[in-house]
C-alpha cells in the first residue's frame, strides 16, 4: 500500500524535525509493506530529501508547469527540474488547482511531459457534490479520465487517485459500498494493465479503519493529517492491523 502526504501550502523549516519520528517508524518493522511518499511545497523538497537519505521515504512535488523544456515562465517548476532535484513522483491534477482554471487538456500535458521526465504521476480526479447529486460521477469520472490521459499508451508510472472534490477537507468520506463500486469501475477503464488506485479526501485515523475495507485499492493521498506525524503512522499502522 502507498501513503501518499500532501502538505499543500503548509510546512518550513522547523516542519523538518516532525519527521524524525516518521523516519525512525519507516525503519522499523511496523510499516510492513507501506511504501510512504512526501509531497512538501517546492521550497521544501531539497530539506526532505536530505533528511530522508538514509531511509526508503519517496518525495514527490504538488503540481508542475506543462512545459517540458526550460523557458520563460516567471514563478513556475516543470517536471524535468523537479526530477532533477530528486523528486520521484508530482500530483497533477488535484481538484484545487481544477477548480481554478486547470483544464483536462492541460493536465493531459503535464502528464506526458511528467512521464518523459521519468516521474511517477499520482492523477487526481473526482467529483464535486453537485455533480454527485445529479449522479453524473461515473460521467465525470470517464470524462476525466479519457482527456486526462488521451493518447497515453504507457500507463504503468500513473496513480490514480480518486479524491470526491466534497470529501477534501470536509470530514466526510463517501460509503464503503460506494467506494468498492467506483474502485471498481475505475479500474474497469484499463484493459491491460492496471493502473494503482489511491482514495483522497479526509483519511484520517478513524475512518481509515472503514476504508482499509476498501476491496483493490493501492493506498491512500492523505492531505490534513499527514501534516501530523503521529496521525500519519497512526493510519498506516491501522491499515495493517
Ligand atoms: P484531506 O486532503 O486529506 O485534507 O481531505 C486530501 C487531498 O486534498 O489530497
Amino acid at each position: 500500500m502507498y501513503f501518499v502526504a500532501n502538505w499543500k501550502m503548509f510546512g518550513n523549516l522547523k516542519s523538518l524535525n516532525t519527521l524524525n519520528k516518521v523516519i525512525k517508524f519507516s525503519k522499523s518493522k511496523e510499516i510492513k509493506k507501506g511504501r510512504l511518499i512526501y509531497c512538501p511545497p517546492y521550497t521544501l523538497i531539497s530539506s526532505f530529501l536530505k533528511k530522508f537519505e538514509n531511509c526508503l521515504i519517496d518525495l514527490g512535488a504538488q503540481n508542475c508547469h506543462e512545459s517540458d523544456v526550460y523557458g520563460s515562465h516567471t514563478g513556475f517548476i516543470n517536471s524535468r527540474m523537479l526530477k532533477n532535484v530528486g523528486a520521484n513522483y508530482v500530483i497533477i491534477g488535484h481538484s484545487e488547482n481544477r477548480r481554478k482554471g486547470e483544464t483536462d487538456k492541460l493536465i493531459n500535458i503535464k502528464i506526458k511531459n511528467a512521464i518523459k521526465a521519468k516521474l511517477k504521476i499520482i492523477f487526481c480526479i473526482g467529483e464535486t457534490i453537485s455533480e454527485k447529486n445529479k449522479g453524473k460521477t461515473k460521467l465525470i469520472l470517464s470524462k476525466q479520465i479519457k482527456l486526462g490521459l488521451k493518447k497515453i499508451k504507457i500507463k504503468s508510472n500513473i496513480f490514480i487517485a480518486y479524491e470526491p472534490v466534497w470529501s477534501i477537507g470536509t470530514g466526510k468520506i463517501p460509503k464503503i459500498r460506494e467506494l468498492d463500486q467506483i474502485i471498481k469501475f475505475i479500474k474497469g477503464k484499463f484493459k491491460d494493465k492496471l493502473p494503482k488506485i489511491l482514495y483522497g479526501g479526509s483519511v484520517n485515523t478513524q475512518n481509515i479503519n472503514d476504508l482499509k475495507q476498501i476491496s483493490n485499492l493501492d493506498g491512500f493521498l492523505i492531505g490534513g493529517a499527514s501534516q501530523n506525524a503521529k496521525k500519519f503512522i497512526d493510519i498506516v499502522k491501522k491499515t495493517y492491523s
